[in-house]
């Protein structure tokens, strides 16, 4: 298929997904606004129509709690299709509308920056309405999520990579006793073989009904959640949209010290995410071990703006070992499987994130190499959620927001690729 008629049927999954300012991620699995889906749907819209992308990102800072916290998932309108809706969150009175209890990676300042870099004088009244919001959300992270500059996750949710091997020690640590009787809604959505387990299942329901019990209160959520995981994900993105929202403090002309002291923290922060190996991982904060696995997560590195020959040398290795990289685990490990969402298959968002990030740091080739593929991987299999790096067979839901946005801003040649 031609690019142009790509490019259409690309915009044609965002419009199809728009719910009325907001957009789901996909019809049927995800029928709500995701946190991190929607700032990548603005990305998108941003290509096409500007006005429309600021009002993705609105309606999501709408759903911002008096915290500084934005939800993971907000509960715009009723649908039994999804599990667990807002009674098993049970987080009704928090925000201004029903949502999840926990966030997700904060990509939002980024792709703002990105609108609003687009066209800077229609943007103005939109960032200064943004601005402070997204201010208060790091805030949050920095106060609440943060053990000596890294961020942390509580639940494996919040970090977007659901059953990444990253979590494998601190879920097993759980005994999900008393979760009680439930309903996946997402098996009747997609193959199970493409999902989660049923043991990681039972922890996150488990996980959720802990974090209710502490009324989402987050002095007691970072005390006493018994998952806390120090994340490549986190702590990469918020590193990233940290240095983005001082930019945007300065196009406001607004003070950004304490965006900037923020970043200084950040920087060892993820310092101390390098393992013995060398490799970017995460941090058991409660066993204190380095999770041990090469992910997707560990090559946001330079997305970050921290370089490292260990993970170029495991880039030159997942060019080799897939016919379309980045795994979101490594190849050839025990573990590795193709089509179980975060435990292999690849992730167009996180190739666009990734080959940004090589691209800003001079590795040209690779970024390029990485964008061809993810447009070939796209082109020939479609607008899928994930994809099978092997084979490249598209995985989990289709007609996917995320990827039709990655298309039109980073992948389609009419996008100028990095
Ligand atoms: N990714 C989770 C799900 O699959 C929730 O964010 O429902």
């Amino acid at each position: 298929m031609d690019h142009i008629s790509m490019d259409e049927q690309a915009r044609a999954i965002l419009r199809g997904n728009d719910r009325g300012g907001y957009t789901v991620p996909t019809a049927g699995l995800y029928p709500y606004q995701w946190n991190w889906d929607s700032a990548f749907a603005a990305w998108g819209f941003a290509q096409f129509d500007i006005p429309r992308a600021w009002q993705e990102l609105e309606t999501l800072f709408s759903g911002q709690w008096p915290s500084g916290m934005v939800p993971h998932i907000l509960f715009h309108k009723p649908d039994p299709g999804y599990f667990p809706g807002p009674d098993v969150w049970g987080a009704e009175d928090k925000g201004p509308i029903p949502s999840s209890g926990v966030s997700q990676p904060p990509v939002a300042a980024s792709f703002v920056r990105a609108v609003f870099e687009k066209d800077p004088s229609a943007g103005k009244t939109h960032l200064r309405g943004l601005f402070g919001k997204l201010v208060d959300w790091h805030r949050w992270f920095m106060t609440w999520r943060c053990d000596g500059g890294a961020i942390f996750i509580t639940h494996p949710w919040e970090a977007g990579r659901d059953n990444a091997p990253d979590w494998d020690e601190a879920m097993a640590a759980i005994d999900p006793q008393g979760v009680g009787e439930y309903t996946r809604r997402d098996t009747s959505h997609v193959d199970p073989a493409m999902r989660p387990t049923k043991e990681d299942y039972d922890r996150y329901i488990w996980l959720v009904q802990r974090g209710r019990r502490l009324g989402w209160d987050d002095a007691k959520m970072a005390e006493a959640m018994p998952f806390k995981v120090a994340d490549p994900t986190m702590t990469f993105i918020l590193l990233r949209a940290n240095r983005d929202l001082a930019a945007l403090a300065d196009a406001l002309g607004e003070d950004r010290s304490e965006i900037d002291s923020w970043t200084a923290q950040l920087e060892t922060g993820a310092a101390r995410l390098r393992n013995a190996s060398g490799v970017f991982d995460g941090i058991n904060l409660n066993t204190g071990n380095h999770t041990g696995h090469v992910s997707c997560a560990s090559f946001l590195c330079w997305y970050g703006g921290v370089e490292s020959n260990v993970m170029q040398d495991e880039l030159k290795q997942a060019f080799e070992a897939c016919a379309y990289p980045i795994p979101s685990h490594k190849t050839g490990t025990e573990i590795f499987n193709p089509k179980r969402y975060w435990r292999g298959p690849t992730w167009a968002i996180l190739n666009a994130l990734i080959g940004r990030g090589l691209a800003e740091m001079g590795h040209d080739q690779d970024a390029a190499r990485l964008c061809d593929l993810t447009r070939e991987l796209i082109a020939r299999h479609g607008f899928a959620e994930y994809f099978d790096p092997m084979t490249g067979d598209p995985a989990g839901g289709g007609t996917f927001t995320w990827t039709a946005a990655v298309w039109l801003a980073w992948a389609s040649p009419s996008a100028g690729g990095v």
